[in-house]
């Protein structure tokens, strides 16, 4: 015999698997990848993966003097929206192989997606640094890429998301980091791909539905250092993957 306690249990159970099922993301939960060495510190199991986006931009550093040390002082990208490429999660997603490699063909088959003030080197517009907002097209075997928004340091150098497409923003502060694996891509200056992070919440109040970031699948993006750099300024160029969580 079966009880009314067990039917009512059946009953829940199936509720609640039965609800995860009807968002747009189905019952798959992508899994952050690993550098197969030290890996960051995980999202907790209730946090709800909202965008998956590619990022291509710069990493700024400044040294002080020919042998200083470089110390990191920013980064521009522009970012793009991959999530429904995630292997499994939709009719239009890539193999892994293909959703892996997309740090890697971006970095090599289009210039850094900024405003320059001049040919010179890798750099930005300071005022002005974003185009117009574009999606990423005509990237070989690929679909378009749909604008998601942009990457930057505010005006107190705090690291900021704006996925504007979307009406989300992360403000956020470094809790995390683990080298990128050592057959990353080097990137354009072979100086090495810059470390993978956890990102949580700055406590300021502007973060917007994300609080939780990680930047995985790095490529490029490290100093040349001083000596081969110089003094001043200096932007490399670099692509990752951003994963955004609210938890
Ligand atoms: C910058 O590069 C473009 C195309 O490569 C060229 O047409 C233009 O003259 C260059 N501008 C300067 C200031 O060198
Ligand atoms: C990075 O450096 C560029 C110059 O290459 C500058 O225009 C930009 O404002 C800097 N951004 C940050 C966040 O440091």
């Amino acid at each position: 015999m079966v009880s009314t306690k067990s039917l009512l249990l059946a009953a829940f159970t199936t509720i609640a698997y039965a609800a995860p099922t009807k968002g747009p993301c189905k019952s798959l939960t992508p899994t952050l990848p690993s550098t197969g060495g030290d890996d960051l510190v995980a999202p907790s199991p209730t946090a709800r993966l909202k965008k998956i986006a590619l990022g291509h931009g710069i990493q700024n550093y400044t040294c002080s003097a020919p042998d200083a040390t470089p110390s990191a002082t920013g980064a521009l990208a522009v970012l793009y929206d991959v999530t429904t490429l995630y292997p499994g999660l939709s009719k239009t997603a890539l193999s892994s192989n293909a959703f892996n490699s997309l740090p890697h063909l971006l970095l090599w088959d289009r210039p850094v997606p900024l405003n320059r003030p001049s040919n010179s080197s890798y750099s930005a517009d300071t005022t002005a640094p974003f185009p117009a907002h574009d999606d990423l097209k005509g990237l070989a075997d690929y679909p378009s890429l749909k604008y998601a928004g942009h990457h930057f340091f505010d005006s107190t150098g705090t690291p900021t998301f704006d996925l504007d497409a979307s009406g989300m923003r992360a403000s956020v502060l470094k809790t995390g980091d683990v080298s990128a694996p050592k057959d990353a891509d080097k990137g354009v200056l072979d100086t090495g791909a810059v470390a993978w992070l956890r990102l949580t919440d700055s406590k300021k109040g502007e973060s917007k539905g994300v609080n939780l970031v990680y930047r995985v699948l790095t490529a490029g993006g490290n100093s040349e250092g001083c000596a081969v750099a110089g003094t001043g300024v200096q932007s490399v160029p670099y692509t990752a993957f951003y994963w955004f969580y609210e938890e």
